[in-house]
């Protein structure tokens, strides 16, 4: 119903278009990807999607990636006893130098919710999300979402795993409680860690009009996407639709 409902208002705004004058100028496509690193963000949140974008980005003229973070200091992922060794990641930019961007990565991870306390990284997000094209999160990183306030009255999705920690911190927000990843206007929120891969592929069809090249990129990663945003079998492994499990019982993985 939704799709349809979504179709519609896409037909008749291109309906409306073509009835127009003057040429429909095409909308120019999103170039600039920045992903918003925080210390201890999950390392295939940010790296799934990146990958594939990066095939995307070897046929896309002056599509370009770039890491944002807090300062230019190399910021770790969320691996344990990993000696300092595992998934650093070195920022392009800072917070503070607001680099043009059309497209903001938000990862999770258990830095997500010190950043969800962090008002340097939450004024950071609020005021970079008019100036974008899109904003999209993986995993946790929707509850930076929800405390920047533009997941306000929207509907998203996150983790299920964490889905009744995640929730709270977000309440006014309509969560989605079974979807791989959810699109409202130019905000897509994905599921947990690996379901990033999947809106990244869908955002590669959808918005860059080019579903050949997002299965060229996934065949190349050698990873079999869902296509359908509704495949969801995590929501009833974690009880989503029944509020979730307790957060005491997800603080230990
Ligand atoms: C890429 O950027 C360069 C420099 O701004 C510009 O001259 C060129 O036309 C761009 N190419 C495409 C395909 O947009
Ligand atoms: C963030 O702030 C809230 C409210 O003050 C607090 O309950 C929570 O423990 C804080 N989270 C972290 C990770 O410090
Ligand atoms: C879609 O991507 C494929 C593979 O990179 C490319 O050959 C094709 O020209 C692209 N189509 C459009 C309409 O850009
Ligand atoms: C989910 O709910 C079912 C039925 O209430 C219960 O048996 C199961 O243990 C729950 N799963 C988790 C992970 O809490």
């Amino acid at each position: 119903m939704q799709l349809l409902h979504t179709l519609a208002v896409v037909l008749t705004g291109a309906l409306a278009v073509s009835a127009g004058k003057s040429k429909p100028k095409p909308k120019p496509i999103p170039l600039k990807w920045g992903v918003l690193a925080f210390p201890r963000y999950v390392g295939l949140d940010a790296y799934g999607p990146l990958e594939l974008l990066n095939i995307v980005a070897f046929n896309t003229p002056n599509m370009t990636l770039s890491i944002v973070a807090e300062t230019m200091d190399p910021v770790p992922a969320h691996i344990s006893n990993s000696a300092g060794a595992l998934t650093w990641v070195k920022p392009t930019y800072t917070i503070d130098q607001d680099p043009e961007l059309d497209v903001l990565l938000i990862p999770g991870g258990q830095g997500s919710r010190v950043a969800y306390n962090n008002t340097r990284i939450i004024n950071y997000i609020k005021r970079t999300y008019p100036k974008l094209k899109y904003i999209t999160s993986v995993c946790s990183g929707a509850q930076l979402l929800a405390k920047a306030g533009i997941l306000n009255g929207k509907r998203a999705t996150t983790n299920k795993f964490s889905w009744a920690e995640l929730t709270a911190s977000g309440p006014g927000v309509n969560w989605v409680p079974c979807a791989r990843w959810v699109v409202d206007g130019n905000i897509w929120t994905s599921s947990g860690i690996a379901a990033g891969i999947d809106m990244a592929h869908a955002f590669t069809k959808t918005v860059y009009k080019n579903e050949t090249l997002a299965d060229r990129a996934a065949n190349i990663l050698e990873v079999e996407i869902h296509k359908d945003p509704n495949w969801d079998p995590f929501c009833e492994i974690w009880n989503t639709t029944s509020g979730g499990i307790p957060k005491t019982m997800t603080m230990s993985m």
